[in-house]
């Protein structure tokens, strides 16, 4: 049976931008958490290397700032990236207040007392972490003290369909209880979307099967501009093993002097910028990609080995756990490692209060552009932002709420035309055409002439994905699917309005930086349209 709820605040995701806002907002405020599934498929929760945060005496706000906006390629907001900079210590201190078990400084150098690491672009050691696995410590963290709180309830197999809007106003939304298959209709005076990047639609990806890009797709259906959107990061180093689905190996290895080689033993880096395993990640990854292409290997090599067996073990305890399942003992063998598609940089459009252009919804986390990232992000200074911004959304919405607000009746999702699917292969071909076309088409290196072939793919695919939607009900599986062509759909576009090549966004028609492209590319869909197509009217 399909149930109404009404809260203050709704917030859609539960990775660390989506805990840490609902645990910002006052307890007085009556407040939903939804995820599609439980906790340990978000991308917070497989985070490894850490948060990047201005902690020691010799590093500065500064510099922070310097590094993020040299590794953006000329196209982050000076502002966001101060203001994220300067909000690294008290997000440290919020997390270590909360019970974070970050790793210590067992040689007592650290002035914060934290072991701090060093990734790609960063000028100094400035990564806090916990151990390997930073992104499970947080989760249980913020997870914990969620559960200890009256005033939030989680609803942790619920997928948010749509967002409703009146006037211009942002009300409420549509979600599918995964567990009776029944659709919701949930109404609320805020809506956070934290809903995560969009990583799946790529072929290969770092991310876990949730990352479809959802939030950005409720929003541009709800009329909010994105920006950015060709900025899909690669990671350089994911595990290359058959039967190893999305194994991330931390950037953390190269930090503490691990090296890229070929198959022969070469060393191939240096041979690509000065910075070497440490240039930042699109320049690695496509580093990685011309010599894939070049030698025609399967995969190029990440050696830690000539460290002590010690040190790897207590640095990268999950690294060498899982790598030995498959008999790659990381202590005296190189890593077999691929590029994979990692990041999301562009999404939603939002003020540093993570406003988007709809009233009443903000956007927080990877699901959001918010001027940080530029064309290429830093390593850890995701999960930062994920923090900043949850804050801020969460100050603003407790400045701003009117719990006295009425909220207009909202209409039951109407399942009387639709009948249930008989044909759930065209939903299983479509998410691996996609994927796969996405991934020869529109990755690492691109031209116009696939781009051109990956939009007319869209367009197909649209088409039938729209009309499967309007006759059959709704599945987890089409849902993301209708989400994964509207963002693939906005990864081209962006791609092919960007003539020149500029940080992620890489292509053999234009491969000069131009100044003429100095700006975001933002996508302005037509604003205001009518609350999705199925809602029977009242
Ligand atoms: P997520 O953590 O992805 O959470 C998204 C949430 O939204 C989930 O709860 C999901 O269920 C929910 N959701 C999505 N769609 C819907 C829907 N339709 N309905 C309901 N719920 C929905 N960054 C760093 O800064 N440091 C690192 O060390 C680091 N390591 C990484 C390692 C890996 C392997 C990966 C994949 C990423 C890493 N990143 C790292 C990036 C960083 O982890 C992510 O960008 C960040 O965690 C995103 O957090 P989020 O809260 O925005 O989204
Ligand atoms: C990593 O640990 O290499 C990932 C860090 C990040 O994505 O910021």
């Amino acid at each position: 049976m399909s149930k109404q709820f009404e809260f203050d605040v709704i917030v859609i995701g539960s990775g660390a931008a989506g805990l840490s806002a609902a645990l910002h907002l006052p307890p007085a405020l009556q407040v939903a958490v939804l995820a599609k599934t439980p906790g340990e498929q978000h991308s917070s929760y497989w985070a490894q290397g850490g948060i990047s945060a201005v902690l020691e005496p010799e590093d500065s706000i500064d510099q922070h700032t310097a590094d993020t906006i040299a590794a953006g390629a000329g196209l982050c907001d000076e502002s966001v990236v101060r203001l994220c900079a300067g909000a690294g210590r008290q997000c440290i201190d919020w997390l270590a207040s909360l019970g974070m078990p970050f790793t210590l400084d067992r040689q007592e150098i650290s002035d914060s007392g934290f072991h701090l690491t060093r990734e790609g672009g960063h000028s100094r050691r400035r990564v806090v972490h916990a151990a390997d696995a930073t992104g499970k410590a947080l989760q249980e963290t913020l997870q914990a003290h969620v559960l200890e709180r009256g005033n939030i309830e989680v609803f942790n197999q619920h997928i948010a369909i749509d967002l409703i809007h009146r006037q211009q106003k942002c009300v409420g939304l549509y979600a599918l209880n995964r567990q009776d298959q029944h659709v919701d209709v949930l109404k609320a005076r805020k809506i956070i979307l934290a809903t995560g990047g969009a990583s799946k639609v790529y072929l290969y990806t770092s991310n876990p099967d949730g990352s479809t890009g959802d939030g950005i797709a409720m929003a541009w259906r709800a009329g909010c501009r994105v920006a950015n959107m060709e900025f899909n990061q690669f990671h350089p180093t994911c595990l290359y093993h058959p039967e190893a689905k999305s194994f991330l190996i931390t950037e953390a290895v190269r930090g503490e002097g691990g090296k890229l080689l070929l198959p022969n033993g070469d060393r191939f880096m240096p041979g690509f910028d000065e910075r070497a395993e440490l240039a930042p990640r699109d320049i690695v990854a496509r580093a990685i990609d011309h010599e894939m292409k070049r030698l025609g290997i399967d995969c190029v090599y990440l050696d830690i080995s000539h460290k002590s067996s010690a040190f790897i073990k207590s640095h990268f305890p999950t690294i060498y756990r899982r790598c030995l399942e498959f008999d790659i003992d990381i202590t005296r063998q190189p890593i077999p490692v691929v590029p994979a598609a990692h990041y999301t940089c562009g999404g939603i459009m939002v003020d540093i209060d993570g406003r988007t252009d709809l009233e009443n919804l903000y956007a927080v986390g990877e699901v959001a552009c918010s001027g940080l990232h530029g064309a290429n992000r830093m390593a850890s200074n995701s999960l930062l932002e994920c923090l900043v911004f949850a804050r801020a959304a969460a100050d603003k919405i407790a400045a701003e709420i009117d719990t006295d607000d009425i909220l207009p009746p909202l209409a039951r999702w109407d399942e009387s035309q639709v009948t249930d699917s008989d044909e759930d292969i065209v939903v299983a071909h479509n998410w691996d055409e996609l994927r796969r076309f996405m991934w020869d088409y529109v990755g690492i290196v691109r031209t116009n002439k696939r781009l051109e072939r990956a939009l007319h793919r869209t367009d197909l695919l649209k088409s039938e994905i729209n009309e499967y939607y309007g006759n059959y009900k709704v599945s987890p599986d089409l849902l993301e699917l209708r989400n994964l062509v509207v963002v693939a759909e906005l990864i081209i576009r962006s791609a092919l309005a960007r003539k020149e090549s500029r940080g992620l966004h890489f292509t053999l028609d234009y491969p000069e930086t131009s100044d003429k492209y100095q700006s975001a590319t933002i996508l302005e869909p037509d604003r205001f349209k009518q609350s999705p197509a199925k809602l029977a009217s009242i």
